[in-house]
């Protein structure tokens, strides 16, 4: 395994960021694993696909690309199958993987940027699919200890776009494998309206699990920016959760304000963070070369020479006038380095 000197980060984070990385490696198998840890260079960061970071600043010590690959059937029982993949599969091809053995539970996470092992670190969702809903379990190499570790779906503490990777082990766990339950009987998940609706106007009213990815496909490129041609991460903050009555009094003076129910929270709400940005005006505007996506406001978009402090310096722009436009907080779901 070769350890490089002076990288550019560019091709390796999808907001297109010319930071320089001091060192970097990458991940292919456990040896490698060993002789990194041998290596002993600090501080360690862990990169999978680079779709979920916006990098700041040049990084001393080591960057660690993980491709670790490898996606295999475990074992089956007359209802499900039992798969895992490697952390540095591409998380999309393992949807198509799945989709082509007819094994349900992936397809509305089509098209997701990223890693297999970055999947848990967030809990990917999409169009009413979350990974937690089928996740089993995973390892993790603990870079502290270096204790070899099993994380089941409660030890991961998943939330909305959250676990304790993101948390209590921010940067201190490698995870190396993941294991997903998968139907084989698969059902369409159509409870997110958006997908629904797009099946019925292409008269589709039950589609199986290949109909129901190319639909999420569709749906995502009208949307959201391919990375490959203007850089950016998906969605750059999180939905607020917010006070009911604060939701309330925002509605009083606009009604059309978007709002979800938390099932089960009676004194929370979600609210639409693309609503929210793009009636503070800033949907499709342009502070240089750092942007906010014309089509989805939540999407912020590198035109080309933006450094990772013109994309912050524009996020915290809309956090601070979202505050103050309508009490809101942002927070970011993308990882700041
Ligand atoms: N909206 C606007 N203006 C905008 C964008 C959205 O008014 O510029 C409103 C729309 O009217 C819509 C609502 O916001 O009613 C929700 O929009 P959308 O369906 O596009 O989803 P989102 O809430 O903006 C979330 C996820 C996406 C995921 C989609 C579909 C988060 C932070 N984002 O976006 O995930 O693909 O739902 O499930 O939860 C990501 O995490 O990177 C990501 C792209």
């Amino acid at each position: 395994m070769k350890i490089s000197s002076s990288i550019s980060l560019k091709p390796f984070n999808t907001f297109g960021i010319d930071a320089r990385a001091e060192r970097f490696a990458v991940l292919r198998s456990e040896e490698d694993l060993r002789a990194i840890l041998r290596a002993n260079i600090a501080p360690l960061h862990l990169l999978g696909g680079g779709s979920n970071v916006l990098l700041t600043k040049d990084l001393p010590g080591l960057v660690l690309r993980n491709e670790l690959k490898g996606i295999e059937l475990e074992s089956e029982t007359g209802t499900h199958v039992l798969i895992s993949a490697g952390a540095g599969e591409v998380w999309h091809d393992l949807v198509m993987w799945a989709i082509d053995n007819n094994f349900g539970g992936l397809e509305n996470l089509s098209l997701i940027p990223g890693t297999v092992g970055a999947a848990p670190i967030q809990n990917i969702g999409a169009y009413g699919a979350e990974l937690k809903d089928v996740f089993e379990k995973l390892e993790a190499f603990h870079l502290e200890t270096g204790e070899r570790m099993v994380f089941k779906s409660e030890d991961c503490r998943f939330g909305y776009r959250n676990s304790i990777f993101k948390n209590e082990l921010k940067g201190r766990c490698l995870i190396t494998r993941v294991w997903l339950r998968l139907t084989k009987s698969p059902r369409p998940n159509l409870s997110y309206r958006i997908l629904a609706d797009s099946l019925r106007n292409k008269g589709i009213t039950q589609p199986g699990i290949r109909e129901l990815s190319e639909t999420v496909m569709e749906i995502r490129r009208s949307k959201l920016p391919d990375p490959a041609l203007l850089g950016n991460t998906g969605s750059f903050f999180k939905n607020p959760e917010v006070p009911v009555q604060l939701c309330e009094a925002i509605k009083k003076e606009f009604p059309d304000l978007v709002a979800f129910p938390l099932p089960g929270n009676e004194e929370l709400v979600k609210l639409a963070a693309g609503w929210l940005i793009e009636k503070a005006g800033w949907k499709g505007r342009r502070i240089g070369d750092a942007g906010v996506h014309e089509k989805q406001a939540l999407v912020l978009v590198n035109y080309g020479k933006a450094t990772g402090k013109d994309i912050l310096n524009l996020a915290q722009e809309i956090q601070a006038d979202v505050k103050e436009k309508f009490g809101v907080s942002l927070e970011p779901e993308v990882n700041i380095w």
